[in-house]
């Protein structure tokens, strides 16, 4: 509890991650300028919980100046090894719910998967003052769509039978975060993709997740030797298609 309050969870499986977590495809950068009227070039972000960096690098890559902010400072060392260039890119160890930021300051405030790890209130509040005038904040999230696959489905009930962490689309109650009842949204887009990926670095991915690095070492790994057996029986060639979309939800 005390590490999921200080956010500090993914250090534990941070090499994971940062080896095996998706990116975002580019619909999405587009997407998040087209609906906020933001343009990234020359656009000050703040990307909360910036993790590994996903995020930061492609907002940096397309000219954005960005601030990172994380707590887990492992998540973070990964972020700034992997910079090609630090120009654009500071990274902080904080808390997305006091940001290191002043008043007015920012055009964008991001949370790439994250916005569920703050405080729902306080967060965006935070948000608002560090936003300047029309300015506009972004969440979003990668998720398999267990929809279009039935073995995607039957993978991921396997999951929830089995981690009791776990919470994704395979859980009766899940939903995605509620943070379009946080804000005042200017729009809500589903972004459907494909991920091709070998089946050990979906298992990997898979040991990046939170639910995962919660359970004991052996049970981790007997679970992940499960899932290894059963996607080789079925993807004798070793390469998945994935169904993929990203939900992005941008407002004021
Ligand atoms: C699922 S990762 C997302 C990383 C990255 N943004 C991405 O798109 O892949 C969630 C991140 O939120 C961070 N986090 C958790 N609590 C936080 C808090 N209170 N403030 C800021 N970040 C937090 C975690 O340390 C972790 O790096």
């Amino acid at each position: 509890m005390i590490e999921r309050a200080l956010g500090k969870v993914f250090d534990r499986v941070a090499e994971a991650y940062d080896a095996a977590r998706p990116h975002y495809p580019d619909e999405v950068y587009g997407a998040l300028s087209e609906i906020s009227g933001v343009p990234l070039a020359g656009a000050t972000v703040v990307d909360v919980g910036a993790g590994t960096g996903i995020l930061t690098r492609a907002l940096q890559a397309r000219g954005a100046r960005v601030l990172a902010v994380d707590p887990g400072a492992e998540m973070l060392s990964f972020l700034v090894s992997r910079l090609s260039g630090t120009a654009g890119v500071a990274a902080v160890i904080g808390d997305g719910n006091v940001l290191p930021v002043a008043d007015g300051s920012a055009d964008l405030v991001t949370y790439g998967q994250s916005w569920h790890w703050l405080d729902p209130a306080v967060s965006i509040a935070e948000a608002r003052r560090a936003l300047r005038p029309g300015g506009a904040m972004a969440a979003c999230w990668n998720l398999a769509d267990p929809r279009a696959a039935e073995w995607l489905a039957d993978y991921e009930a396997r999951l929830s039978a089995e981690a009791p962490g776990y919470w994704g689309p395979a859980h009766a109650q899940w939903r995605v975060p509620p943070i379009a009842t946080a804000f005042e949204v200017v729009e809500e887009r589903w972004i459907p993709w494909t991920r091709r990926i070998g089946i050990e670095e979906f298992l990997l991915d898979l040991r990046s997740h939170s639910y995962m690095a919660a359970l004991p070492d052996d049970a981790a790994r007997e679970l992940v030797g499960r899932r290894r057996a059963e996607l080789q029986a079925a993807f004798p060639g070793g390469i998945l298609s994935v169904p993929m979309r990203v939900y992005l939800v941008v407002g004021r």
